[in-house]
């Protein structure tokens, strides 16, 4: 991991800039980074504020060796190592919101957007965009995620040093990634657990035209959501869906 790294000052998005290399054939583990995004994009065709010089922007390219199906687990073993480089780095313990946002004290810090390229059952690349929202203050947020979002610095009360971050994110990234490939996606179920919501939590789900509400069951094998229908009891399996905490 990292062996290649492009440094872009500022560029559309570190997503569309791998995905370009990535077709030209980048080899696996290089990593897209920019100052500055003027089209950062999030999940669901959001927009991503990414404001220059104030957080971590940058896709990394994996080429792994596993079926299309089991993709989704490189997501939550992402979220892992941000929450444990942020953890480590400020003492605060975030939340990982399934699948991907980081929270904390109830507001977003980081997000993760994973896509894929697969042909057949093969997987050809995955790029993973990480957006980390750091040295941002509630002046420099973007007005329109003032009440949702927040930074490291808003939550650590200091500066940090993003070059900093970014090596030990890879660092824990490449340690992580590892120890997966070893002993498969159990150990990465038991940290995002340790980190996610708890068995038997309430959570609001959004699907594609209705909310509904169920308890935590668990994450599955393949990255899957386990949750339990309130209103039925019957155990369901998402894979996409929008996920809010609802408390009575
Ligand atoms: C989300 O929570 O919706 C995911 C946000 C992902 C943002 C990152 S920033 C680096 C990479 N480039 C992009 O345009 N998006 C991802």
């Amino acid at each position: 991991i990292a062996k290649t790294i492009i440094h872009k000052p500022e560029t559309t998005s570190t997503q569309h800039i791998a995905h370009q290399l990535a077709q030209e054939g980048a080899s696996h583990g290089t990593i897209v980074i920019a100052d500055e995004q003027t089209k950062g994009k999030g999940r669901m065709n959001r927009k991503w504020h990414s404001s220059k010089n104030e957080g971590i922007w940058m896709s990394i390219i994996l080429r792994p060796a596993i079926p299309p199906h089991k993709a989704p687990q490189l997501t939550l073993l992402t979220a892992t190592v941000l929450a444990d480089v942020i953890m480590k780095e400020t003492n605060i313990k975030p939340y990982i919101k399934w699948p991907n946002d980081i929270i904390i004290h109830n507001k977003k810090m980081s997000g993760i957007l994973t896509e894929m390229q697969a042909e057949q059952d093969q997987v050809q690349y995955i790029i993973i965009g990480i957006g980390m929202n750091v040295n941002q203050d509630i002046k420099s947020l973007h007005k329109e995620i003032h009440t949702k979002a927040t930074s490291l610095k808003m939550e650590a009360d200091k500066e940090f040093d993003i070059r900093y971050l970014v090596q030990k994110i890879l660092q824990q990234f490449e340690k992580t990634y590892e120890l997966y490939l070893q002993k498969g996606f159990p150990v990465i179920k038991t940290k995002w657990e340790s980190y996610g919501f708890r068995i038997g939590e309430k959570i609001l789900i959004k699907t594609m035209n209705h909310e509904w509400k169920a308890t935590f069951s668990g994450i599955d094998h393949d990255g899957g959501l386990l949750v339990r229908n309130l209103d039925d009891g019957k155990m369901e399996k998402l894979y996409s869906a929008e996920i809010d905490w609802f408390r009575e």
